[in-house]
């Protein structure tokens, strides 16, 4: 990397750097001026750190870190006055990696993202990017859809009761009964959406607590199977359980486990025309693993990365089949609550296999 610090008007030029630091790798006085010119301007905060030492910060960097009037030549704990700061960039030097962590400065209120990357010269640079308006659009996104669902779920409910109530008033057949039906399950696919939004917003805010208790995802695969059988039936698809019998235990929540599982099996059933969807259960090292293959279209490979996003669906045109493209991006959040992962898998045209991978409970490990 091109390296083009230099000493800008508002460079500290009281206070000598200390007789024992070591002398910048580079002559800062030298950088071209119109590269000088641009990273004063940066709204990224950036420090160079010689040591612990602080040797130049940009103009950005300081309106973050205004405590100090001579930053220059202080240890990096005095100018940014935060010890998660000053660890991090601790780490990244003995580590010679880079770090990054997103620190909330309760003096200012602000939320910054750091980097610290060390450089091939022993010198540690400190990138510090204000992300408080973000974090605070993204609040009031979390708070608006929560509070809208919640909002919506009332007149839904009472929408589904008159429609009921007056289906069971009707004739067995005729078009008024026909539209009456109609109306019932679209509240009722209007009802799924608002429930997946509102567990989302839920999901979003931390509002869910997890479990840590051991439970046999052997037996899991077997409940699940039984609750989807007649839909399998239903649309003469084979679903069958392939589990290893060395009885897989995870450590987890088995009710999200299962509520992920069943929102990948859903899929598995909806999408797959023809075939079978098998679930399998087994262990591989400290994790347990659940999968779920079909014999369905697959997704292709520019999708794969992308389907576990909220509102994604493959192919919106292809239209048919109901879904809000939320159920993934549940299952997602769900596993990942536990320390799980989860991953798609496909080779176009050829089915789909969903990887599911929960830590395995230690007293039942190797
Ligand atoms: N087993 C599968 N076979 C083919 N496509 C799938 C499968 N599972 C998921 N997908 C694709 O991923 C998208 C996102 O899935 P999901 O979040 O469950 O949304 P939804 O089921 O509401 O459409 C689906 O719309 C579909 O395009
Ligand atoms: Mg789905």
């Amino acid at each position: 990397m091109t390296r083009f610090w230099r000493r800008g008007p508002v460079a500290d030029r009281g206070t000598p750097p200390a007789k024992t630091a070591p002398k910048l790798p580079f002559d800062v006085a030298q950088a071209p001026p119109m590269l000088a010119e641009i990273i004063d301007h940066v709204e990224e905060g950036a420090l160079l750190l010689i040591g612990t030492e602080v040797r130049w910060l940009n103009p950005a960097a300081r309106l973050m870190f205004p405590d100090i009037e001579h930053p220059v030549g202080r240890p990096l704990v005095e100018v940014v006055r935060d010890h998660r700061i000053d660890g991090l960039a601790l780490r990244a030097r003995e580590s010679g990696l880079e770090h990054a962590a997103e620190v909330e400065l309760p003096r200012t209120d602000r939320i910054l993202q750091i980097r610290a990357v060390p450089s091939q010269d022993g010198a540690l640079i400190l990138l510090a990017r204000d992300v408080t308006r973000l974090r605070y659009l993204e609040t009031v996104r979390q708070q608006f859809v929560a509070n809208l669902s919640h909002e919506i779920r009332t007149p839904l409910a009472g929408l589904d009761l008159a429609a009921q109530t007056l289906s069971a008033q009707l004739p067995a057949e005729g078009d008024t009964r026909l539209f009456i039906d109609r109306i019932t399950q679209e509240t009722q696919r209007l009802a799924d959406i608002v429930f997946n939004l509102n567990q989302l917003a839920a999901l979003d805010a931390e509002r869910i607590e997890v479990e840590r208790l051991p439970f046999s995802v052997v037996d899991l695969v077997g409940a699940l199977i039984d609750r989807f059988q007649a839909r399998a039936v239903a649309g003469r698809l084979v679903l069958r359980a392939e589990t290893s019998a060395d009885g897989a235990t995870a450590i987890g929540d088995r009710a999200k486990t299962d509520q992920a599982l069943q929102n990948i099996v859903d899929n598995a059933l909806k999408f797959t025309g023809v075939g079978e969807v098998v679930v399998t259960a087994g262990v591989d090292r400290d994790r347990v693993e659940v999968t779920v293959r079909d014999t369905g279209p697959g997704i292709p490979s520019r999708d794969l990365s992308r389907i576990f996003e909220r509102f994604y669906k493959v192919d919106r045109s292809r239209g048919g089949l109901p879904g809000s493209g939320l159920g993934l991006s549940i299952a997602r959040h769900l596993v990942e609550l536990q320390g799980g992962t989860i991953v798609a898998e496909s080779s176009g045209g050829s089915g789909t296999i969903v990887r599911v991978r929960l830590p395995r409970d230690p007293l039942t490990s190797p």
